[in-house]
Parts: structure tokens; C-alpha cells; sequence
């Protein structure tokens, strides 16, 4: 696989022979640039943090989950090409002058993450430096240094890195969704590649070799967004960060909760056709899509088909996907807002779902007319609660009959025992949850999210 990009502002033209060779990898035993740290090797630290950027814009990504082949037509910055020793960074130098880094192994994962806040203008740092970790120095000094830098001008190479990237040929492999029907069909045992945020982990923590990968992330009609007078058009490969802008309006409650959703460097590369597809019972996308009544189009060859979200995931391990069959896109109806998700993990920020509960019910003239409720982390699937949605529907819109329902989730889910949560901690905080929905409806008092110090 041919693949050309710019590193530091020099091309790089690159034969791939091993299409799951990560960037980190090639990084620091290729290329010698240690500057980019291996901590977790799995997404979670932000060590190996850097800046890529393409015509959308500039965007900091975990390089230990990072397939090189996916940098093709891009530009990518690592801490070696941000500064230099008498020209450093704004945010190089604010590390320094608000004293941000001790042992300083984190300091180059958190110095992109900076870079890049910096690039968008996003000055949100708790939220933008939630997935760098860092054991000894304490987060303060570093949002300082965050905060002292806001409107510092962007260096010059930020232009030159975004003029830089129009001159990239095609890549090899399918570039439309027509193209990567026909291969798909022809080569269904490939493993398709959306951001890598679960297919790297099988590579660096289950050490498996690919042979034959596509990455959706070269084609372009797959990452579409579109608004129309019924709904909402996502095409399989946008990402968590782009369907997050996309819904902050809408949905506001979903967006909220795809803030919380891994962090700023996992939501730049994962899709929402990734954490559809893998079919996780605690992936955060699918509840809410399934309350809002999501449908979802797969595509075989030149067949399309169109089923219920809820209908996709059959039993754990199990989806309705046919061999050579992909997620081209998923469609929310057009709607009122009532939405509300509620995401219940061991940690606020950067952690995966123990119970994720998104409810969706109106309301008219005091009666529930329609409900929808949906789980992640409730069984082995994500899935609607139907005893309790038919025990609402129809039925006023009161504390007591929300206790009544609140009885029923037995009958539609099984919770497990793990790491995240017991069974029993799972059902109690599942029934709480319709009960917070109905107290945040009908009364005013605060969200926890809105109260602050
Ligand atoms: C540190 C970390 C934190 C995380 N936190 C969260 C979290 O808070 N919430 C959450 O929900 N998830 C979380 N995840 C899980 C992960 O980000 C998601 O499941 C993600 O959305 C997967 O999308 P992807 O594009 O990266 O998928 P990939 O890894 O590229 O692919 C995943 C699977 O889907 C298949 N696939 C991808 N696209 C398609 C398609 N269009 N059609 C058919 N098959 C396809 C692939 O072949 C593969 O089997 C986290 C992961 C990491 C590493
Ligand atoms: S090494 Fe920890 S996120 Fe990449
Ligand atoms: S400075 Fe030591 S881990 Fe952050």
C-alpha cells in the first residue's frame, strides 16, 4: 500500500507492508522520534498524543491506536515539529512559565493536546486535556499555562500544514461507499476500519494481524451530516466529534453526553458506525439512537436495506449483518426534543458506561402518548425497556404511576455482576433514572451538571 503524507511539514511517500503497523511504532523505531510517548498503548493516557490535519481542520489523535495508513493525505504534527528550542510554542513556553511539567513524561502528550486546543481556539481545558494523564505534577499549573496562552497567535506552519494537503493523489482502496460495496462483497472477510479506537486494541493489546483492512476514513461520502425537513442523515464514518457538533442543537442532552464519551483525541477518531457495528453492550451511541427511533441503512453490493436500530443488535456478539454487508448510515426522525441520557461510570470524564439509561417520552394533555427508553449496560445488548414503556403509555403523567413502572425493569433486563457495577447497583440506578427524568420534567429543580461551586 502506497500511502503520502506530511510530517512536520516534510512529505513522507511510505510502501506499508503491514497495514496495522501503528503510528506510534513507526514514530519512534522508524523514524526516531521519541518525543511521542508509549504509556497505556491503548488509548486511555494521552501520552502519544499529536496533531493531524486535513481540509476539515486540525485535530489532536492518539498515535498508539493510530493505523499508519490512516494519515494518508494528511499532515501530522508530533512535539518535534511544533517548536523549536530558541522558537518554542506558545503553549511550549506557558509550560515552562507556569512551571506544568515535573517528571515530564506526560508533558508531550499534554503540549499536543494543547497545540491542537489552541489551533481550534477551544479554550473548554478541563474538557480538551481529559484524556491526558498526569501523575505528578497536579492539573493545575497545566490549565494555567492552558488558560495564559488563549489568544496567542497560531504559529505559521498551521497554514502551510492545511495548504499542504490538497496535493495528496487518491489512495489505494475504495474512496466512495459505491467502491467499498463492490470490494466489501468480494473481500468479506476484511476487516473494515473506521477509527480504530477497538480494531487498534486487538492489535496492541490482543496482538492480532490483520491481513486485509479498508479504512473508511478515505471516503469522504461516508463522513456526510446532513439535515433534512425528516431528519438527520449520518453517514457510518462520522465521528463522535462531528455527530457530537451535529446534535449539540437538537439534541442538547445527547451531545452533553457524547462530551463524556471517551475523550477529545478517542471522539476525533472514532466513528458512530464503529460503535454501532461492534455491536458492544456498552457502547453510548446506541441507546440514545434508539430512543430517538433510529433507523440504520446497510449495504450489501447495490443492496440497501433499512432496519430499527433496536432491531440491529440481536444477542451479545450478535448483529443483523449479513457477510459483506456494512453500516452506510444511520437516521434519526425528525422530532421535539424530550430526550434525556443519562451516563453512569466509575470516573466522570474518559470512562466507558456502567449503565447508560436514555429516555424519550411524550407527554400531551398530562398522558404519556409515546416511549421510548433504551439501556446500555443492562444486558447483553443495548435494548429498549418494553414492560416498562407499555406500563407508561397511556397513563397520566404522575409520581405514582413512574414508581409503578419503576418495578418493572426486572422484566426487561438482567443486569450483570463486573468490574464496572454489581447487578443489583445497575437495576437500582436504572429505575432512579426514570424517576430523575420525570423530576426534571415536571419540577425545576437543577441537573446535577448545572450546579457549580
Ligand atoms: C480509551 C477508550 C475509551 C472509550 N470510551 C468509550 C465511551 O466512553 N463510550 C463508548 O461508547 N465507547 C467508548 N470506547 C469504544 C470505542 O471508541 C467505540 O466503540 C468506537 O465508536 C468504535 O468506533 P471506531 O470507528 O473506532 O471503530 P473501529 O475500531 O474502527 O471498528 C470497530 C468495529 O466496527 C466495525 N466497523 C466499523 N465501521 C463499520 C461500518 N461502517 N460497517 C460495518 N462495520 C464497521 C469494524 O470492522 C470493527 O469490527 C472507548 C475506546 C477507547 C479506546
Ligand atoms: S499511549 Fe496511552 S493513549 Fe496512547
Ligand atoms: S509530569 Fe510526570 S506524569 Fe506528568
Amino acid at each position: 500500500m502506497e500511502i503520502a503524507f506530511l510530517l512536520n511539514g516534510e512529505t513522507q511517500n511510505i510502501t506499508v507492508d503491514n497495514p496495522t503497523v501503528t503510528l506510534l511504532d513507526w514514530l519512534r523505531e522508524t523514524k526516531g522520534l521519541h518525543g511521542t510517548k508509549e504509556g497505556c498503548n491503548e488509548g486511555d493516557c494521552g501520552a502519544c498524543t499529536v496533531m493531524v490535519t486535513d481540509a476539515d481542520g486540525s485535530k489532536s489523535l492518539n498515535a498508539c491506536i493510530l493505523f499508519l495508513p490512516q494519515l494518508h493525505g494528511k499532515a501530522l504534527r508530533t512535539v518535534e515539529g511544533v517548536g523549536t528550542q530558541s522558537d518554542m510554542h506558545p503553549v511550549q513556553t506557558a509550560m515552562v512559565e507556569h512551571h506544568g511539567s515535573q517528571c515530564g513524561f506526560c508533558t508531550p502528550g499534554f503540549v499536543m493536546s494543547m497545540v491542537s486546543a489552541h489551533t481550534n481556539g477551544a479554550t473548554d481545558h478541563d474538557n480538551q486535556l481529559a484524556g491526558n494523564l498526569c501523575r505528578c505534577t497536579g492539573y493545575a499549573p497545566i490549565i494555567r499555562a492552558a488558560e495564559a496562552v488563549e489568544n496567542a497567535p497560531r504559529p505559521d506552519w498551521i497554514a502551510a500544514d492545511q495548504d499542504g494537503v490538497s496535493k495528496f493523489a487518491k489512495p489505494t482502496g475504495p474512496t466512495t461507499s459505491d467502491e467499498l460495496a463492490a470490494w466489501y462483497l468480494k473481500n468479506p472477510d476484511a476487516t473494515l476500519v473506521g477509527g480504530a479506537t477497538d480494531v487498534g486494541l486487538w492489535v496492541t493489546k490482543s496482538l492480532h494481524e490483520l491481513e486485509q483492512v479498508c479504512f473508511l476514513s478515505q471516503i469522504p461520502d461516508l463522513a456526510k451530516i446532513e439535515y433534512r425537513d425528516d431528519g438527520l442523515h449520518i453517514g457510518a464514518a462520522v465521528t463522535i466529534s462531528d455527530l457530537r457538533d451535529a446534535v449539540a442543537d437538537i439534541y442538547p442532552d445527547f451531545a452533553e453526553m457524547l462530551r463524556r464519551y471517551a475523550s477529545v483525541q478517542i471522539r476525533n477518531a472514532a466513528t458512530i458506525g464503529g460503535n454501532i457495528a461492534n455491536g458492544s453492550p456498552i457502547g453510548d451511541g446506541p441507546p440514545a439512537l434508539i430512543a430517538l427511533g433510529a433507523t440504520l441503512t446497510l449495504r450489501r453490493g447495490d443492496e440497501r436495506r433499512e432496519i430499527l436500530m433496536q432491531d440491529f443488535f440481536i444477542e451479545y456478539g450478535k448483529q443483523a449483518r449479513k457477510s459483506g454487508e456494512f453500516v452506510e448510515s444511520i437516521f434519526i426522525p425528525k422530532q421535539d426534543d424530550r430526550l434525556k441520557c443519562y451516563k453512569l461510570s466509575k470516573r466522570f470524564d474518559q470512562d466507558i458506561s456502567a449503565v447508560c439509561g436514555c429516555f424519550n417520552i411524550f407527554v400531551k394533555d398530562g398522558i404519556v402518548e409515546c416511549c421510548a427508553i433504551a439501556f446500555g449496560g443492562m444486558a447483553g445488548t443495548p435494548k429498549r425497556a418494553d414492560t416498562v414503556e407499555a406500563a407508561l403509555i397511556g397513563k397520566p403523567w404522575t409520581r405514582g404511576n413512574v414508581d409503578g413502572a419503576m418495578g418493572l425493569f426486572s422484566a426487561d433486563y438482567t443486569p450483570m455482576d463486573d468490574m464496572r457495577a454489581s447487578a443489583g447497583y445497575r437495576m437500582k440506578a436504572a429505575q432512579n433514572m426514570l424517576l430523575r427524568y420525570f423530576i426534571e420534567d415536571t419540577t425545576d429543580q437543577p441537573r446535577v451538571l448545572e450546579v457549580s461551586s
